[in-house]
């Protein structure tokens, strides 16, 4: 039977975020679409990313590099599809559908001259991996109406975690850093991406410890220096920090270009250095809560998924800069945060052969509603 005409459906979905750290993959029950769409999770896996295609990711310039990551980084993700459905002991036909958002190597979006996104992973690898149909591409769509093409988990924050009559802010602090603010209506959905998250933290911390850390874990590096109060408020004077929303960013923003700041500024002083970087991505999500979404509305509280959740540092600087804004890990309203970015694209997959439009406007500015992704059947 046609997936679109089951009442329930398994679906996988799969994503790389911009840290390139792991291939995730969450296992979805999905029953119906739209306003009154449920979604279960079944399970949810992770496969790191080895340092040496993590490489390949950033540097990738020549076409032909290109050419050969689009095939390594789905034979990843079908990895961590294929691996999620042993350890859960499903058999590998059960798949009704799979979304895959892939890995981002390049975000170009308006008011880039040729507005852009390019994500690798070769759905024709992974349909034939995972025996099941693969939605990809999810950003286009959006673009070509002149969205951002990002950010596209505010339609999975309102569809799956809002809560009745209440404003919820959902934080995620990944290589950079997103929100959406979710109530009610989806019309209303205020969403954008905050800035930096761990991105300058995860560079810095491999320089420091020459590649022996591929990130400052649980804030061991940076808890042993204090912030740089000059370097701070230069990090802050990012123009993209002070455009108001619509807007979304990526590596081409706080990645390399930062790093290398930073470090001709404190690399006598290493852990300085990281906990500048902490305190730069605490200063910049509390600015643009207080810029972009108190004026508009109140959230009654802040859940956190992403990398960044397992940082005390990060932790501890937004609730202490925020309060009295109550500041949750997202695994209190009982969904694990390390599924949530590819629980997202199970749904925005089950939604495209539905037919229902995920892209939010109001959160990438596009001018019209549109159905997001492309199939392979
Ligand atoms: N225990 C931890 N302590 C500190 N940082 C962590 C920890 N676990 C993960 N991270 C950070 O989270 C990042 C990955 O977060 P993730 O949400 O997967 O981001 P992305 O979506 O950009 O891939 C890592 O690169 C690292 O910086
Ligand atoms: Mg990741």
């Amino acid at each position: 039977m046609h997936a679109a005409q089951k009442p329930e459906r398994l679906v996988l979905g799969l994503l790389s975020g911009t840290s390139v750290d792991a291939a995730e993959a969450a296992l979805c029950r999905i029953r119906g679409a739209g306003d009154s769409v449920k979604l279960t999770l079944v399970g949810h896996h992770s496969v790191p990313i080895s340092r040496e295609l993590r490489r390949s990711v950033r540097e990738a310039a020549r076409p032909e590099e290109l050419c050969g990551l689009q095939i390594a980084l789905a034979e990843c993700f079908a990895q961590a599809g294929l691996g999620l459905l042993a350890k859960l002991n499903i058999p590998d036909d059960s798949l009704d559908l799979v979304g895959s958002h892939g890995q981002t190597v390049a975000h170009l979006p308006p008011p880039a001259p040729f507005p852009s996104s390019l994500q690798l992973g070769e759905a024709n690898v992974l349909s034939q991996r995972l025996g099941a149909p693969v939605v990809f591409d999810f950003r286009a769509a959006d673009l070509a109406v002149g969205g951002q093409g990002a950010p596209l988990v505010p339609y999975f924050d309102w569809a799956i975690l809002r809560g009745a009559g209440e404003t919820r802010a959902f934080q995620n602090l990944g290589g950079i850093g997103n929100v959406s603010v979710v109530g009610d209506r989806l019309e209303d959905v205020l969403a954008f991406d905050t800035g930096p998250g761990n991105m300058l933290l995860d560079a810095l911390a491999e320089r420091v410890t020459e590649g022996a850390l591929p990130c400052d874990r649980d804030g061991q590096l940076s808890q042993r220096g204090s912030a740089d109060p000059v370097v701070l408020e230069s990090l802050l004077e990012t123009p993209y920090l002070k455009r108001p929303p619509p807007k979304s960013t990526g590596r081409e923003l706080f990645g390399p270009t930062l790093l290398e700041r930073v470090w001709a500024a404190l690399s006598s002083r290493p852990y300085d250095a990281l906990a500048t970087a902490v305190a730069f991505t605490v200063e910049a999500t509390a600015r643009a809560y207080e810029s972009y979404i108190y004026p508009r509305v109140r959230p009654a509280a802040m859940y956190v998924s992403g990398g960044g959740s397992r940082h005390p540092g990060l932790m501890a600087g937004l609730r202490r800069r925020l309060a009295p804004l109550a500041v949750h890990p997202l695994d209190v309203l009982g969904f694990p945060e390390a599924a949530k970015e590819a629980a997202c694209f199970a749904l925005l997959a089950n939604e495209c052969i539905m037919g229902v439009p995920q892209n939010v406007p109001s959160a990438t500015g596009a001018r019209a509603a549109v159905v997001l992704g492309k199939i392979v059947p």
